[in-house]
């Protein structure tokens, strides 16, 4: 049974989730090596939705294991929040939840940090989800930061706390540190249970042949140090972190699947390239309810983009390709995709590197016709029409990659595998 790594590969929100669960049926473990609470990972079954923020996606499925790996953040507050929410749906936790004890720990310090700092840029914001991911991140780099481990050691718990306050010249009350403490030590004696060493846990299940789930959160063009930065996420998100949030070698995956939507969004500031903002966007906002699912915010809203497509294949090395929400394309009448980039006189196949470069580039695109038929029914893709094919064979041919699984709407079942021998 393979490790299968399962990755967004645009700017996040690309439906990793679905296809997560989808694969999910089977895994024995689905893993999560990055991010922390602002990932927004929704699922959908017989109805009813479900909204993940820390928690592994593969926790509904009752005999499945769920990491959380050293690379996130979690935020102790919302994760005992979002594991209470859970149980009170039905959902068991006991042997099934695996938190690394290495883990880092975002404070409310940190979420005011991180609210601070987008008030103080003003117009050159990020537009953070405000969850305090950043400064968390950016603690641990520095070596001030505090890790899950900690929290069962007072004394020590007490004295990092101290020093990360002096370290960023905040002043606080010794009483509300102390109570700080408390509630922390509070979430600890409902998280310990779940804390352990991860690495050896899934080299260990690999060994014996256990199907293991990477899930990756945000996406590629996120990624601290390759995406559009600084218009990025603090994280690494490509690939190679599931290593270094897990401790199980990305060497050792079997598969990486690209996760893309049959258009491109984006949440927060930042480049993008292909942003429409006209009654195309509009429809596609509407018909994909394209809002963030951590903070509301309605997404931008653009063609796909098979320049970062391409650029995304070669980061992470994808083997195949799953393509979402093509059914929220239904209805316009002609599709573009973007396959080449202007910088002035010159043709560019690559992104650049520059924020200044960003905003001067030029999409060159490809025009499709639509389709208007609705393909929530579809389940192979010998039922869509005939225009949906050509668009998918396009994304295909500019991208050289197969498509494995094409996702035409929000229910777990309105889901296909394209089997090419
Ligand atoms: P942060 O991760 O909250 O620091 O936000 C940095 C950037 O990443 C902002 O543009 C966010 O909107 C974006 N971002 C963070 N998490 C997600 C996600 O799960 N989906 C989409 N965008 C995200
Ligand atoms: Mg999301």
């Amino acid at each position: 049974m393979p490790a299968i790594a399962v990755l967004g590969c645009m700017w996040g929100d690309e439906a990793k989730a679905k296809i997560v669960d989808y694969l999910g049926s089977d895994a024995d473990y689905v893993v999560r090596f990055q991010g922390g609470s602002n990932a927004g990972h929704t699922i959908v079954v017989k109805g009813k939705k479900y909204v993940f923020h820390t928690v592994p996606s593969g926790i509904l499925y009752p005999h499945t294991k769920c990491v959380i790996g050293s690379g996130l953040v979690i935020d102790p507050f919302a994760l005992v929040a979002e594991i209470m929410a859970l149980e009170a749906a039905g959902i068991t936790f006991n042997h099934r939840l695996f938190i690394d004890e290495r883990t880092g720990i975002v404070l409310p310090l940190h979420k005011h940090l991180d609210l601070s700092s987008e008030k103080q840029l003003k117009s050159a914001k990020i537009g953070t989800t405000g969850r305090g991911i950043g400064p968390a991140y950016a603690d641990l780099t520095a070596r001030v930061g505090i890790r899950l481990i900690d929290l069962a050691h007072h004394r020590y718990l007490k004295r990092r706390i101290q020093e990360l306050y002096l370290y960023h010249k905040h002043q606080e009350e010794a009483s509300e540190i102390a109570e700080l403490i408390r509630q922390l030590e509070e979430c600890w004696k409902f998280l310990r249970k779940y804390s352990c060493q991860t690495g050896n846990l899934l080299h260990e299940a690999n060994i014996q042949g256990a199907k293991i789930i990477f899930e990756g959160a945000q996406g590629s063009m996120l990624d601290r140090s390759w995406g559009t930065y600084p218009y990025v996420t603090s994280s690494n998100t490509i690939v190679d972190a599931v290593g270094i949030g897990t401790g199980f070698s990305a060497r050792c995956l079997d598969e990486v699947l690209g996760v893309f939507k049959a258009y491109a969004t984006r949440v927060g500031e930042g480049p993008f390239p292909t942003e429409i903002s006209d009654d195309i966007a509009q429809k596609i906002r509407k018909q994909g309810n394209e809002f963030g699912a951590t903070t509301g915010r309605p997404r931008r809203i653009g063609y796909f983009d098979a320049v970062l497509a391409a650029h995304t294949i070669k980061l992470n090395t994808i083997d195949k390709l799953a393509i979402t929400l093509l059914d929220v394309l239904s209805g316009i009448e002609e599709l573009k995709i973007c396959m080449g980039y202007k910088l002035k006189n010159r043709v560019l196949t690559e992104p650049p590197s520059h924020p200044l470069d960003w905003e001067k580039i030029e999409p060159m695109y490809v025009s499709l016709e639509g389709w208007d038929q609705n393909l929530n029914k579809a389940r192979s893709v010998k039922s869509l029409p005939q225009n949906a094919r050509i668009y998918l064979e396009a994304i295909e041919d500019l991208l050289e990659k197969p498509i494995k699984i094409v996702s035409v709407g929000k229910e777990r079942n309105q889901t296909f595998v394209i089997n090419k021998g």
